[in-house]
């Protein structure tokens, strides 16, 4: 056995093809899924060595319960922890409920926090390797995806102090920042209750209406162009197994664009932006507008 490692968010995309390829290269996974159905599937396409772990990185209770039962399965040590669960809401930043921005949060950053915290003991004990996936959106944020770029930003902050911190305890932390990915991430829409435009002036709401449709089928269209996850996976078993790991591995096909546009300075990004969404918003606009109206 190469060693042991915990998941979470392995129920799909990165997380589950992270959790298929270390098994098959002989590590004992710990899958976190946050249901039973899910826990059949994982533990199908999983050898006996391993098995799924339920744990909401939002539920304090389960995370407990995760770590006492892979204490006791490993004998106190984790030579891995990837965490890997996250959500996003696409919307203008003035559309989500303080609730959406409080749960983008909860997930993306806090359970990071709380997960860490709870395992860190095991993985010291085995001077293992904490993974985090964060985003190449923690580098740069367009609109409409405002507040999951927050939580990615504010994960790559917490993960910088952390690497620092634990290097002296000989674990070595690394932040994976993925482009787009074919994963169901793309297909799981803002749910209706995490908007609230019911206060905003009507001439905004509709301009917001029209934005949001066009940004649920760019992301259609990115989800279903962009790789495979296993891609991402693999860059993750690297920062697991290489001698010596890298700090940060950014990884897909359009991070370069990304960085390169994160680069411009915002005289030259905010004209840019605002022209080509003026554009696209007048072309689906259901009435054509002059420049001076508002769409
Ligand atoms: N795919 C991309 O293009 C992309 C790009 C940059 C970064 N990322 C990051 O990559 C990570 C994995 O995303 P993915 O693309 O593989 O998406 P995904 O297929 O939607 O997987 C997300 C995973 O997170 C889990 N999850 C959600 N809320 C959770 C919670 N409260 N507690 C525990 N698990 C929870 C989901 O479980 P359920 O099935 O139970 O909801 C699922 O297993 C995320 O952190 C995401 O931000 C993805």
């Amino acid at each position: 056995m190469k060693g042991s490692v915990l998941i979470t968010g392995a129920s799909s995309g990165i997380g589950l093809a992270l959790a298929k390829r270390l098994d098959a290269e002989g590590w004992r996974v710990f899958a976190g899924v946050r249901s039973n159905d899910d826990a059949a599937c994982v533990r199908a396409s999983l050898s006996s060595l391993s098995e799924p772990v339920m744990l909401d990185v939002t539920d304090s209770e389960q995370i407990e319960a995760a770590r006492a039962l892979v204490a006791a399965r490993t004998g106190g040590r984790l030579e891995g922890l990837v965490n890997n669960a996250g959500i996003v809401y696409h919307a203008p930043v003035e559309s989500l409920t303080v609730q959406a921005v409080r749960r983008q949060f909860e997930v993306n950053v806090v359970g990071v926090f709380a997960v860490t915290k709870a395992f860190l003991p095991l993985v010291r004990a085995a001077r293992g390797r904490v993974i985090v996936v964060g985003s190449i959106s923690g580098r740069v944020a367009w609109p409409f995806n405002g507040v999951y770029a927050a939580s990615k930003h504010a994960v790559r902050a917490m993960v910088e102090s952390l690497r620092l911190e634990q290097r002296g305890f000989g674990v070595r932390v690394s932040l994976i920042e993925p482009g787009a990915f074919a994963t169901s991430i793309w297909q799981k829409k803002t749910p209706p209750e995490c908007l609230d435009t019911a206060r905003t002036e009507a001439h905004v709401a509709l301009r917001y209406g029209i934005a949001q449709r066009i940004v649920e089928r760019a992301m259609d269209v990115i989800g279903a162009r962009a790789p495979a996850p296993e891609r991402c996976a693999a860059i993750i078993c690297r920062a697991l197994t290489a001698r010596s790991p890298r700090a940060r591995y950014t990884v897909g096909d359009d991070i370069w664009l990304q960085l390169a546009f994160s680069q411009l300075p915002p005289p030259a990004k905010d004209p840019l932006i605002a022209f080509s969404m003026d554009r696209v918003l007048r072309e689906q606009s259901p009435k054509r507008a002059t420049s001076r109206e508002p769409v």
